[in-house]
């Protein structure tokens, strides 16, 4: 397989005055094209550091990032991105939200206003199209923000927690929708999350992150069909990968 992202021996220490923080690192991982990588750890352990240095918005302090062969020197604006607190602006309603980006882009929203209303739509938000960030639901902002970062087909996809701030269900059906997305573009995909059960069930490979400061304990490739539905969550296969970073997790004292 092509590798796409290159993380070379990457290591991130914040220093305030006298306070010092080791966030994570040194680390490597390679990610290859079309992958859907999960990074799995516990809380503080450098996770939403480590996109943050990928993206390009965040300075390592010694390792580097490559795209292709190109060291990632600034913002990369050729990719989507949704982090823990979604980036939608209040002056803007929902769909002008979503045209933000192609905004920045300087793509032309009369190309793309199908695709804006049928994004909008597959997340079933179409009814929202004219109202602002704070007339909608947390679960709702959430899906418009998820909209945003995917509405310019970025190939490379960064999502730190998307799903974080939803309830059970809309989670659920968010997975799933995203599930069906990714299996039809194809993305490279690097997802943070805390859920075991989320990883497994969308991700083709896991990477465990140990407590701060985060290494890579192990890698995990998820060997299980797609698209992994409520039935094979239920499998034998499944229950065994989840049992199996839990029992990781619990030998670090974190769960
Ligand atoms: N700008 C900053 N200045 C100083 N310390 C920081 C900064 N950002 C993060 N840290 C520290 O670095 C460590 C890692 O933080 P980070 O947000 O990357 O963790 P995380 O794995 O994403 O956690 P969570 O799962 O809770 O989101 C934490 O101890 C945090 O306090
Ligand atoms: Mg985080």
């Amino acid at each position: 397989m092509a590798k796409l992202i290159q993380v070379t021996n990457l290591k991130k220490i914040f220093e305030n005055g006298s306070e010092t923080v080791h966030a994570f690192g040194p680390l490597s991982v390679d990610i290859n094209i079309g992958e859907f990588v999960t990074i799995l750890g516990p809380s503080g352990c450098g996770k939403s550091t480590l996109m943050l240095i990928i993206a390009g918005l965040l300075e390592s302090t010694s390792g580097k990032v490559e795209f292709e062969n190109k060291l990632v020197e600034g913002p990369k604006t050729d990719i989507g991105i949704m982090f823990q607190n979604n980036t939608l602006v209040p002056w803007r309603t929902v769909k002008g939200n979503i045209e933000l980006q192609l905004e920045l882009r300087k793509l032309s929203l009369e190309d793309y206003e199908d695709k804006v209303n049928d994004i909008l739509k597959s997340v079933n938000l179409e009814d929202f199209a004219h109202r602002y960030p704070n007339e909608l639901s947390g679960g709702m902002q959430q899906r418009a923000a998820f909209c945003q970062a995917m509405i310019h087909e970025p190939k490379i996809i960064l999502l730190d927690e998307p799903l974080g701030k939803l309830d059970a269900m809309t989670r659920e059906k968010i997975r799933a929708d995203f599930q069906k997305l990714w299996m039809i573009k194809k993305p490279t995909v690097i997802f943070v999350t805390h859920s075991i059960e989320e990883a497994v069930q969308l991700s083709s490979r896991i990477i465990l992150i140990t407590p701060r400061p985060g290494k890579i304990d192990r890698e995990m490739k998820i060997d299980l069909p797609y698209p992994r539905d409520l039935k094979l969550k239920r499998s034998a296969k499944f229950m065994e990968y989840v049992n199996s970073i839990e029992e990781v997790f619990h030998e670090y004292g974190v769960i």
